[in-house]
């Protein structure tokens, strides 16, 4: 056993930030929680000109031979994002016998088999707790704790970005633009804030849960996505008059005819919990036949919060190597479970139309639902403007297909001059 453990940190962002701060408030925790101490012993950045308050330059390189040829560097932390070169270096790391933990969830969701596979062959660990809602652990709790269960439904909220927008706007009628420089200015946004807005964050995320849920491979392109950007303060108004809140929520369900996978924004009761989940809060929904339901619940961003989980990783690395059993939970994806299509899943919706304001209008939309399979659960019309009104209709559950072959039958109708919004609802949602 040796007497210091020595890490390279890859990224001083928002998250390495974080992470360089734990390891020096911990500093005298160390030996006690992991035999050893812990030691930063290279910090990789693109520009190792930037002053960097707070932290010990001569530890800053922009050369990645200096860590992968540094024989002493135990573990290698990766917080730098995208897939290259980070793909590489956490290739090369595990290649030379480095543990490795990432937050990366780019990587982990298109080419965590392969990156899995290397760690394995080299006995090493590959941990991404950070990877999937941030601070709030999940991914170990499903890998060891819940490993005993047949889970078949995941649901959250995992985008802290999108969820404090939806919030913002939502309470204090903040506008989108607004709110997202305020999430950015937070730290929660990724550097290209487009995957937090449409969606593709959190469908990397859930495409990891997934896999580790089903025990079956499910990748970022499997996964359809829907973003939050052309939600309207007119959508989050209906949604509070028809006692719902609107969230991006990603779904996993696991059934007979294969795996159902999305992230969509969508009608929550405000009965239901996930209603509740404002903020940068992240909250994961874990159905399991032995366990039931269990909710993980806390913060899904943010430096300090996802340092947290990278830390703990690192820890149980640092375990590991004292016990010799680096390398024992690998993937767990020992199942080829075929995914659907999107056309095949059914859901419910919310449907914003501007039709006609003349007589026939109403049968002719109704009877265009009813002619593929879609039946209308409830009706408003509240706004009449010169010539046309608003109505906004609930479809009951209904193939996509078929709702979609709806909805390009009504687009060519001269009775609907347009239709703003399409929202997917919740189940339960009450009439
Ligand atoms: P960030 O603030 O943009 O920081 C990225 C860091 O990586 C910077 O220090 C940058 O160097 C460095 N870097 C980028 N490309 C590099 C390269 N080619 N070579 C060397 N260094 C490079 O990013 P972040 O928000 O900390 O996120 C880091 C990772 O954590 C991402 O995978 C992200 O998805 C994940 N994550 C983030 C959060 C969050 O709340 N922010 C939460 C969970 C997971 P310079 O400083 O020189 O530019
Ligand atoms: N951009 C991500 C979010 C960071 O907003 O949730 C955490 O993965």
């Amino acid at each position: 056993m040796k007497d210091k453990i020595k890490v390279a940190i890859l990224g001083l962002g928002t998250v390495g930030t974080g992470v360089y701060k734990i390891i020096q408030n911990q500093k005298n925790e160390f030996p006690n929680k992991i035999g050893a101490e812990l030691e930063v012993s290279k910090i990789l950045v693109r520009n190792a000109k930037k002053s960097r308050e707070g932290v010990d330059m001569s530890l800053v390189t922009d050369k990645w031979e200096d860590v992968v040829n540094d024989g002493d560097i135990d573990i290698v932390i990766e917080v730098m994002g995208g897939i290259e070169p980070a793909k590489t270096y956490i290739s090369e790391a595990l290649c030379h016998g480095k543990h490795v933990v990432t937050a990366n969830k780019d990587l982990m969701a298109e080419h965590g088999h392969e990156l899995l596979e290397t760690a394995s062959e080299h006995k090493c660990d590959l941990l991404f707790e950070a990877a999937v809602a941030g601070g709030i652990p999940i991914i170990r709790p499903m890998k060891q704790c819940l490993a005993a269960n047949n889970i078949t439904e995941i649901m959250g909220i995992i985008n802290g970005t999108t969820n404090f927008i939806l919030t913002k706007m939502t309470e204090d009628g903040m506008e989108f633009d607004e709110a997202l420089k305020l999430a950015t200015d937070l730290g929660y946004a990724e550097a290209d804030p487009t995957a937090d807005i449409e969606g593709l964050d959190a469908g990397r995320k859930i495409a990891i849960l997934a896999s580790i849920a089903f025990n079956s491979r499910v990748t970022f392109s499997d996964v359809y996505t829907e973003g939050i950007s052309k939600i309207t303060a007119k959508d989050i108004k209906y949604a509070s008059e028809l006692g719902c809140v609107i969230k991006l929520i990603a779904t996993a369900k696991n059934t007979e005819s294969g795996i159902e996978v999305r992230v969509t924004p969508m009608f929550i009761p405000k009965s239901h919990p996930l209603a509740s989940v404002n903020d940068s809060f992240n909250a994961v929904f874990v159905h399991g036949d032995a366990l039931d339901d269990a909710m993980f619940y806390g913060r899904g961003a943010g430096e300090l919060p996802t340092a947290s989980a990278i830390m703990g990783d690192v820890i149980d690395v640092c375990r590991n190597t004292a016990f010799g059993c680096n390398g024992r939970i690998g993937c767990t994806c020992y199942k080829d479970i075929p995914v659907k299509a999107m056309e095949d899943i059914e859901s419910k919706y919310f449907v914003r139309t501007l039709l006609e304001d003349k007589p026939g209008t109403l049968a002719a939309v109704a009877s265009t639902f009813s002619g593929n399979n879609a039946s209308i659960d409830q009706m408003v019309q509240k706004t009449k403007f010169p010539g046309y009104a608003e109505v906004v209709f609930i479809i009951d559950t209904v193939k996509e297909q078929l709702f979609h072959r709806a909805i390009m039958e009504l687009s060519a109708m001269h009775y609907v001059k347009e239709i703003p919004s399409i929202i997917r609802v919740h189940n339960d949602i009450r009439n």
